[in-house]
């Protein structure tokens, strides 16, 4: 990876999230399943390669915006580059780790080390952010 890189968390309409930069991609017992510079990952719930994205999110008829409420979310100006840890936790969200850029529709591009967990059932009305639903859905996903 180049000296400068930065970590980009970018959010597809209607389908999956990118992240891109210096990736790892673990399961909920921290073995890594994945190691990329870009990766797609399901958000919709309903991919037969979770965590990674299929396409199924349009045959499912999947829908989210590319919104993002970022409130409870500090911003971080320093520009450390460490590697972004994705950890896919069994039957629930995406808990992600590290310096990252999201990029949103409402509020741009937006750099944070704050710990944040992405929805990955499709079910949250709180998208990308993972609001707890997962568990009253009974998502099932190792
Ligand atoms: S993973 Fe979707 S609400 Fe938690």
């Amino acid at each position: 990876m180049s000296e400068n890189h930065e970590n980009r968390i970018e959010l597809l309409e209607n389908g999956p999230v990118y992240f891109k930069g210096d990736i790892k991609v673990q399961n909920s017992a921290g073995e890594t399943v994945l190691e990329k510079e870009k990766v797609a990952l399901c958000r919709c719930g309903q991919s037969t390669r979770k965590p990674a994205c299929d396409g199924t999110h349009r045959k499912a008829g999947f829908e989210a915006d590319c919104n993002a409420d970022l409130s409870d979310i500090p911003p971080n100006e320093s520009d450390s580059d460490g590697k972004l840890v994705v950890k896919a936790l069994d039957n629930g969200p995406l808990l992600v780790e590290g310096t990252y850029t999201l990029v949103t529709e409402n509020n741009g591009e937006y750099t944070s080390d704050k710990t944040i967990a992405l929805c990955r059932c499709g079910g949250s009305s709180n998208k990308p952010f993972c609001d707890g639903t997962h568990k009253q859905i009974e998502f099932k996903a190792e």
